[in-house]
């Protein structure tokens, strides 16, 4: 009992609103794996990406995922690139429990139009092309996701459900 909950799953899926819910119902303390990395750093995550570079902040997010891997009674939304950078899926996969939010790309496109700007990957991309790189990007990172022990429709998440299956991996 006690394992963490991680939620995975591409940018825009709801993993920080289904997360902040999950983690009330199970009393469970919630983090934000972006906020963290904000937090330690003093500086937004935009700000990381255009100053140090891609490759800093996954170093960051992969040392920050690794402190949080041994605490308990938490739910953590991961962000939408963690599970496919150092060997984090199976970092996750052993500590903890593991839900994938899985929507469809023309889902994720129309939720993404109008918050891409505090997203890096897509910061700068015309509308009449997110739908095509996300379809793309979501077939790169579909196998790291799928390894999760849990999928969860995004589209008609049931919280309820989602806290029986959950419960059940613990
Ligand atoms: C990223 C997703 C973002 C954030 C960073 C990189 C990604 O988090 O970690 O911009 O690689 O998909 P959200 O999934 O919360 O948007």
């Amino acid at each position: 009992m006690g394992k963490p909950v991680f939620l995975i799953g591409y940018m825009g899926s709801g993993k920080s609103t289904t997360g902040k819910k999950l983690s009330k119902l199970m009393g469970y303390l919630f983090i934000d794996l972006d906020e963290e990395i904000e937090k330690m750093t003093g500086k937004e995550i935009q700000r990381i990406f255009a100053e140090d570079g891609e490759d800093a902040f996954r170093l960051l997010e992969h040392s920050i995922l690794v402190s949080l891997t041994s605490r308990k009674n938490i739910v953590i939304s991961t962000g939408g690139g963690t599970p496919c950078y150092y060997d984090n899926m199976a970092l996750m996969n052993r500590s903890g429990v593991t839900v994938y939010l899985k929507m469809q790309p023309e889902s994720l496109a129309k939720r993404l139009m109008n918050a891409k700007k505090q997203r890096p990957l897509i910061q700068g991309k015309p509308e009449h092309e997110l739908p095509g790189f996300i379809k793309n990007h979501l077939e790169k990172r579909e196998p790291f996701y799928s390894s999760s022990h849990l999928t969860q429709k995004g589209e008609s998440l049931d919280i309820n459900d989602l806290l029986k299956q959950v419960r059940e991996h613990l």
